[in-house]
């Protein structure tokens, strides 16, 4: 068993270091809305117009138009996985790392969690962060990592050869469909599933199929917060990302997840 007051004091920390980064880092994302909606319309832009932290985002959004132009956007593509390690080094998603690792350890050090699971893995920065973590507190809870793409058991493979102390297993899992059994025949309860940017590519439905596998839920995601679909929103549903509102995503978190509905949301 696994105790909710417990688990919220323990990540009280790391979140409001997050929350402080991410403040201190963009401060205003209007600049980023303009910008956005001259690539969808095909202007040519500079990404001076964003602050320096922002240029990545200019420039993924860039490829995305012109790649999405004649080809579909294919995620277990290895040339589209190299382009995304990049974007992932960039000091933002750093930023989301730290944030998801400092929680996940937190809430690991409580000593209530069983199995850790994470879905899209990909490259596995995350992941990399994670187990360096792990290793620094001798934790040695199983961790199993998953993505829709097969290059997961790559990723697994680089990551049981740097870190051969921890348990690390991989499986192919897709969460617009039920977890494969041989994955749910690993898992100790209580699970805590972790994720960087993966459910709004299985889209709304995908938090039915994780949440019986997951007891506690940390992830890491752009809820829109007004309503309003921005040009941005729609470049990236050009990359099969849905656009997903916090007031429905909470809704039907909430309804997923009876428990713990607000573990993400405490300090917001
Ligand atoms: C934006 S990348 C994030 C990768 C990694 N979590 C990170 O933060 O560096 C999205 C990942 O989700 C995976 N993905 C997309 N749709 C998926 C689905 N339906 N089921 C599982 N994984 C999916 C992609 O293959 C890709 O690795």
């Amino acid at each position: 068993m696994h105790n909710k007051d417990v688990l919220l004091e323990s990540i009280k920390q790391p979140m409001e270091q997050y929350y402080q980064t991410m403040k201190d880092m963009i401060g205003n994302w209007q600049p980023l809305v303009e910008v956005s909606e001259k690539i969808l319309a095909g202007e040519d832009v500079t990404n001076d117009r964003v602050a320096p932290q922002l240029h990545f985002l200019v420039d993924w959004m860039k490829l995305i138009m012109q790649v999405t132009r004649d080809a579909e956007w294919d995620w277990t593509k290895p040339e589209i996985q190299a382009v995304y390690k990049k974007i992932a080094d960039s000091p933002i998603y750093k930023t989301f790392a730290e944030a998801t690792v400092g929680i996940v350890t937190a809430i690991l050090k409580t000593g209530q969690i069983g199995t850790l699971v994470e879905i899209g893995t990909g490259p596995g920065q995350v992941t990399d962060k994670l187990c360096a973590e792990m290793t620094h507190y001798n934790i040695n809870v199983p961790i199993i990592i998953s993505d829709r793409s097969p290059g997961i058991a790559e990723t697994a493979e680089r990551l049981r050869k740097l870190n051969p102390h921890l348990m690390i297993a991989d499986f192919i899992w897709d969460i617009r469909k039920e977890p494969p059994s041989e994955l749910l025949a690993k898992v100790v309860k209580p699970v805590l599933l972790y994720e960087r940017f993966c459910i709004p590519y299985g889209g709304y439905d995908a938090i039915k199929s994780i949440a019986p596998v997951a007891d506690i839920l940390v992830m890491v995601e752009d809820l829109n917060l007004t309503g309003k679909k921005e040009a941005y929103d729609v470049i990236y549903e050009k990359i099969g990302l849905q656009f997903f509102t916090y007031v429905e995503a909470k809704k039907i978190f909430g309804e997923a997840f009876l428990t713990y509905p607000h573990l993400r949301y405490q300090n917001h």
